[in-house]
């Protein structure tokens, strides 16, 4: 039985038990466990079905517990801390031994991040422990935003799910590397690239590595195509027009122009996308925003969910879509 519950003592009681429990956070509801207990991160995978190469994200309290997981410590990190943390940034350093292999999937280095959705914060504070946690969904499907998401994709694999309303943000943490002296964008997020170069007060050189052969081990699984997809195929249209073509076919098409900007695009990408999915059409179609600022987080996301280019398809098939 899965139950809901507003309950911050039950979700502690859970990690410290040893136990999953998705707990909401200012991005995407987490599936979180005891960071420091093997056995514990090692049912997040089992209930995700996640692959063991895929890392998690080690949640903590406050910048002062950061030495205590990871050394090597920039000052850029501090310094974009001291304006996005608690928030929606992760950060990627070397790891120290206390981390448990399981969690790093066997690399060098830890994700962080300090979340700032009230009651995770609660939970890392009062349960006293760092937490690991992907987003609650299983492996390859779309983050949750509501507890009722989280519900619908876990119910009888999980005890509890902790209901802190709507996720502000809507899509997950920014990823930042900071390895071998160099800082890199691993995922696109909330907080944008020219962000963090207004932080740290020089510009970023290559910004996102794409990942291919030997390097994929290092960088971040997230990048992998084919993540945070609906169940029904979704196409990316480039011109509207295409759509007329298409109009007798059974699609549903995501119309993102209804939001006043890329901030509630962004909070709604997800929820837009469940909503398409349950309509249970034969496709989905979306057109990307503006790939600036935001805009590049969320036209990541379309794109990861994509099956493909709408024009690309039908210019091969010469008929849209068999
Ligand atoms: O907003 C978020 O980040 C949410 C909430 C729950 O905190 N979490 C989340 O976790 O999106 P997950 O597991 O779905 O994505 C974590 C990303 C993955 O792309 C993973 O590969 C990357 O972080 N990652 C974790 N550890 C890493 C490491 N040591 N090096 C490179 N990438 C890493
Ligand atoms: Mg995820």
């Amino acid at each position: 039985m899965t139950e809901i519950t507003k309950n911050i003592d039950i979700a502690v009681s859970e990690i410290l038990k040893g136990n999953v429990v998705a707990l909401p956070t200012e991005t995407v509801y987490g599936l979180g466990a005891n960071g420091l207990n093997k056995n514990a991160v090692l049912k997040i995978y089992e209930v995700k079905k996640r692959p063991h190469f895929n890392p998690l994200i080690l949640h903590i309290h406050s910048i002062d517990n950061l030495r205590k997981f990871a050394k090597h410590i920039p000052d850029e990190v501090y310094k974009l801390a001291e304006s996005y943390s608690p928030g929606p940034i992760t950060y990627v350093l070397e790891k120290k031994s206390i981390v448990p292999d399981i969690i790093t999937a066997g690399l060098d280095s830890v994700a962080i991040r300090f979340p700032s959705h009230k009651m995770f914060r609660r939970v890392l504070k009062e349960s006293g422990v760092p937490i690991a946690a992907p987003s609650a969904n299983m492996f390859g499907r779309i983050s949750p935003v509501t507890a009722r998401d989280v519900y619908k994709e876990l119910k009888g694999k999980i005890n509890y799910i902790l209901d802190g309303g709507r996720c502000e943000v809507g899509i997950e943490s920014t990823v930042i590397s900071f390895l071998n002296g160099r800082i890199k964008i691993l995922r696109p997020g909330f907080v944008t690239q020219k962000d963090i170069e207004k932080v740290i007060g020089y510009k970023l050189k290559d910004i996102r590595i794409k990942q291919s052969g030997a390097m994929k081990k290092y960088l971040s699984p997230g990048m992998l195509k084919s993540h945070y997809a609906p169940l029904t195929p979704l196409y990316v249209v480039e011109d509207l027009n295409s759509l007329t073509k298409i109009s007798k076919q059974n699609f549903y098409h995501i119309d993102l122009s209804k939001y006043k900007n890329l901030k509630s695009i962004a909070s709604n990408l997800f929820k837009e996308f469940r909503i398409a999915d349950e309509k249970k059409y034969d496709f989905i179609t979306i057109q990307k925003v503006e790939n600036i600022g935001l805009g590049i987080a969320i036209n990541d996301r379309i794109e990861k969910a994509s099956t493909g280019n709408i024009e690309m398809i039908s210019s091969k098939s010469n008929s849209y879509l068999i």
